[in-house]
């Protein structure tokens, strides 16, 4: 298949009549798959309602029928289609949050989506993003449209249309680039169907800021046990991961750069992910920043990108700096994470 790329500035105004837009959306109409950018990463979107264009997003990923897929709106009326009641609490978080890095669940109409998007469940997983090429294509579609971000399945999201292209090319009917994301890290999922909110996935919004509008809110105990199983079907699986094995080291950087040169002794090409604070501090073959430690913000929005890097780089081995598990750092942390399958060194 051929995979179309178009160009589009998101500056630009009119967006719902630029002709890439229009192109990308006729393909969603007919049941295609096309990449979008979004505030977070670029997603793979397909017409939520249609089982044909579901089944080319879980084909073209190699994502595993089990993974429920988000459902991706630019007009809050279009909620009522195929969820059966919208919470007090939900509104108030969509108020504040959306359009934006926030996923919201609820409770599910039947017959409307895809049983395939839903991955068979009672529950729907909801989201407005805030990028003008994502809200534009959605008003145009006129459709809900079904999209888990952008990459094969296990590999890191996609931050820029090269990514999606990387992954995808020759996979998906296209690939609408508006340049690189901004927020870097997936939305946030809050499972909004019970009393207190729940977050499934931390993201772009944090736990203080969703508490600030709703009181209290609880963490799906998975995200701090190993051993308990995820609500969120995604978040049980590997992820994120370059090539070469990924290590997190906690400690001073004097004891990353030992462990770098017992590796480079047994002859091994070493990759060090640090910020540009310590960049120059280290020796090894590659040296990647992912932004500045001091704005843990700049360092979510380039960690997929370096993490992609690392693989151009050729390295064997690759030890990374972690980061203060809080704040936007904890969406960073549960991500390098899962991208070094847990493993972790600790002076
Ligand atoms: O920022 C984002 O959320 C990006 C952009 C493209 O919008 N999308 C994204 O989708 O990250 P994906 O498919 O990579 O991750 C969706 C996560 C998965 O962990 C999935 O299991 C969970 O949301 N999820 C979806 N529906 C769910 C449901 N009904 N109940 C629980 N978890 C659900
Ligand atoms: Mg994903």
């Amino acid at each position: 298949m051929n995979t179309n790329i178009w160009i589009v500035d998101k500056y630009v105004d009119n967006l719902e009549n630029n002709p890439q837009v229009v192109d990308a959306a006729n393909s969603l109409r007919k049941n295609e798959v096309v990449a979008l950018p979004t505030e977070t990463v670029y997603g793979l979107g397909g017409n939520a309602e249609s089982d044909e264009a579901v089944a080319k997003i879980f084909a073209a990923k190699g994502r595993p029928g089990d993974n429920p897929l988000i459902i991706h709106i630019a007009d809050r009326n279009q909620l009522s289609r195929f969820v059966t009641e919208v919470p007090e609490k939900a509104v108030a978080l969509m108020d504040t949050f959306w359009p934006g890095p926030l996923t919201l669940i609820f409770k599910k109409k039947a017959g409307v989506l895809s049983e395939k998007a839903t991955a068979g469940l009672d529950t729907v997983a909801v989201r407005m993003p805030d990028h003008p090429v994502a809200l534009a294509l959605l008003k145009t579609c006129g459709l809900p449209i079904a999209a888990p971000s952008a990459n094969s399945s296990g590999k890191p999201s996609p931050t820029k249309a090269e990514h999606v292209l990387d992954d995808l090319n020759g996979k998906i009917a296209g690939v609408l680039d508006g340049g690189t994301t901004g927020v870097g890290v997936e939305s946030t999922v809050v499972d909004c169907t019970a009393e207190i909110p729940v977050i499934l996935r931390p993201g772009g919004v944090t736990k203080e800021q969703l508490e600030a509008v709703v009181g209290e809110v609880h963490e799906d105990a998975a995200l701090k046990d190993q051993s308990q199983r995820p609500k969120a079907p995604g978040m049980k699986y590997t992820h994120y991961a370059p090539n070469a094995p990924l290590y997190m080291v906690a400690g001073p950087k004097e004891f990353l750069q030992t462990l770098v040169i017992e590796k480079e002794q047994e002859g091994l090409r070493v990759g060090v992910l640090t910020t540009e604070e310590n960049r120059s501090f280290y020796k090894a073959d590659l040296v990647l920043a992912c932004g500045r430690r001091a704005e843990l913000e700049t360092v979510a929005a380039s960690l997929y990108d370096t993490l992609r890097s690392f693989n151009q780089g050729h390295v064997d081995i690759i030890f990374s700096e972690i980061f203060p598990n809080e704040g936007v750092g904890h969406a960073i942390m549960n991500r390098l994470d899962k991208a070094a399958g847990h493993k972790l060194i600790t002076e």
